[in-house]
């Protein structure tokens, strides 16, 4: 850790409606106000019922052993999500789970993302083979996260993104566990 903060590491539980809601809104509201890449595929608003039915899904999708899924808190609140989400459409893609990761702007670069990526990597070694993540080009924060832990770049989707007649790649790597 760069500075020190109190933090825990857990699985997103049963009980956890409220704060993901909670939490999945500001990231929802940081994506439309700030000026950062996020703004290029200009996400939605998601509702609150959208929010439950999401968060539904995924405790499902946990207690089929087909989701990792860890919180990062501090005071008590989740400022961090994680997931590894099984590739389970076809028996034969169903050995490769999809990374995701997000932690809210103003708990960034203080070491909690690589924190959390690397207890899901430890649990995602017990289920998966191959994690995969795909990334816009332009994060380099991101890649620079996932290359630390090991990823290696796999491919580009090239131009794979086209706003207001400007083209973003996206990158696609992957680890081997
Ligand atoms: C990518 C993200 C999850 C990283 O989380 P974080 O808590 O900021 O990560 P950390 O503080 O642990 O830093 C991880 C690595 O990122 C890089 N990094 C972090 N802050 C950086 C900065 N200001 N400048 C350059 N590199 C930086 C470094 O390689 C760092 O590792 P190091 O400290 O050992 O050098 C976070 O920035 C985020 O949520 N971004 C928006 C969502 C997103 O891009 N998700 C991934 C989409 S595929």
């Amino acid at each position: 850790m760069k500075k020190e903060m109190e933090y825990t590491i857990r699985n997103l539980s049963n009980k956890d409606l409220a704060k993901f809601v909670k939490y999945e809104s500001m990231l929802s509201k940081e994506r439309k106000e700030y000026a950062n890449f996020w703004q290029v595929v200009e996400k939605t608003l998601l509702s609150e019922e959208d929010l439950h039915r999401w968060f539904q899904n995924l405790r499902k999708s946990i207690l089929n052993g087909d989701t990792v899924a860890r919180v990062v808190e501090v005071n008590m609140e989740i400022v961090g999500l994680c997931t590894i989400i099984r590739h389970g459409k076809w028996q034969e893609t169903s050995h490769v789970g999809e990374l995701g990761i997000e932690i809210l702007s103003s708990y960034r670069h203080k070491g909690l993302g690589s924190a959390l990526l690397a207890e899901v990597i430890k649990e995602g070694k017990r289920r998966f083979e191959i994690i995969e993540c795909n990334v816009f080009s332009i994060n380099k924060h991101a890649i620079k996260l996932y290359r630390k832990f090991g990823f290696k770049k796999c491919g580009t989707w090239p131009k794979h993104i086209k706003k207001n007649g400007k083209y973003i790649d996206i990158t696609l790597m992957c680890l081997e566990v």
